[in-house]
């Protein structure tokens, strides 16, 4: 017998199943993509809702959809307006492919998102999750679209004993989904599992007396649910220690700099900054930085002026940020230029840089 059959076997699906969605129908939260089902709407917040928490959703995704209301409006909106009302929500490359991806429905679909897996999951940053999202959600096609949430449920309710790190058991939970799907109501049975995953089924302390599943939970049958699911640890992220530079001119005004094309928080705006080796040495290392990279003079100050960290999934960046003077003439570039306070407000910075803003611009 495979692992999927030995999982299955003897589960009662339709009690699950139809509880489920019984559920669903009642307590669904009142959600803005979830007042009705355009396709553009489904999707922007299924790539909003990876990695973010519903509550910083929802006045994003209220933004985002009045500045950008049709596929056409974000195909055809300039790129730094777009990341500019990500600006905050984290993991800037998803906003990148949505246009990009976008643009591509606008120019090859008609405007029209697809519907069928085959072509939904060509589009760029729509993986299995986000393609079967869209397709239950928006157009009731019975896909599995499953997260880090679903694979919590379902870990408990079948007490599947996987780690769900691995890309073999989240195709193994695919495959459960594939068999106990409804297929009347396939969006119901995908936002369901969902919403039990925010509202009952909670990572640290499960709400099991209110469960609508709880008769058929594997794992409360048990007393287990709170060892599920396992997942292997992350290794620790690396630290790294970053010197950054407010540059006043004679204007007062400072200078920012746009990052490359790739890579992280591609095209966002920041303070002109560098990676340091010496703590003790960080000011003499940003002086040399800052005349190679960008043919100026400064002086620092040797007395830093605040320090900032911010921890990415897989990184933590320990910024200590000095001011500066400029001793000669810096030309503008493209990426590259001076701003006052009031005009720095248009571009888009990550929230470790809105920082240094705050408190020194
Ligand atoms: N998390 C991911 N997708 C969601 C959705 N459609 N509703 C609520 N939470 C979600």
């Amino acid at each position: 017998m495979t692992l999927i059959e030995e999982i299955m076997r003897e589960f009662d699906s339709k009690s699950f199943t139809d509880q489920l969605i019984a559920w669903y129908e009642g307590e669904k939260r009142d959600l803005p993509w979830r007042e009705n089902g355009d396709p553009y709407r489904v999707w922007v917040s299924e790539i909003m809702l990876q990695q973010t928490r519903v509550e910083t959703v929802i006045p994003y995704f209220n933004n985002f959809i009045h500045q950008f209301p049709t596929i056409e409006a974000l195909a055809s909106a300039d790129e730094e307006k777009v990341l500019k009302a990500w600006e905050g929500l984290g993991y800037y490359s998803r906003v990148r492919n949505l246009q990009s991806a976008v643009r591509e429905v606008a120019a090859s679909y008609g405007g029209k998102v697809p519907n069928t897996k085959e072509e939904i999951s060509k589009l760029k940053g729509v993986g299995p999750y986000t393609a079967g999202a869209i397709l239950s959600i928006a157009y009731n096609v019975p896909e599995p679209a499953v997260d880090g949430n679903v694979m919590r449920v379902l870990s408990r309710v079948l007490l599947v004993k996987e780690d769900i790190a691995k890309v073999k058991t989240r195709k193994l939970f695919e495959d459960a989904v594939r068999e106990l799907i409804s297929k009347e109501k396939p969006s119901e049975f995908n936002q369901g599992i969902m919403e039990l995953g925010a509202l009952i089924c909670t990572p640290k302390s499960p709400g099991c007396l209110l469960c609508p599943v709880r008769d058929v939970c594997r794992a409360y049958a048990q007393g287990v649910q709170k060892e599920l699911p396992i997942k292997q640890k992350k290794k620790q992220p690396r630290h790294v220690e970053i010197a950054a530079a407010v540059i006043r001119n004679e204007d007062g005004q400072v200078l920012i700099h746009r990052r490359g094309e790739d890579g992280l928080l591609a095209k966002l705006w920041e303070f002109p900054n560098h990676e340091t080796l010496n703590v003790e040495t960080q000011t003499e290392e940003l002086q040399v930085f800052l005349k190679e990279q960008y043919k100026i003079d400064v002086k620092i100050n040797k007395n830093p002026v605040q320090t900032v960290v911010h921890t990415f999934s897989h990184l933590v960046w320990n910024i200590t940020v000095y001011e500066a003077t400029l001793q000669n003439d810096a030309r503008e570039q493209a990426d590259v230029k001076f701003v006052s306070k009031k005009t720095i407000e248009a571009y888009p910075f990550p929230v470790s840089h809105q920082k240094i803003i705050e408190a020194n611009v």
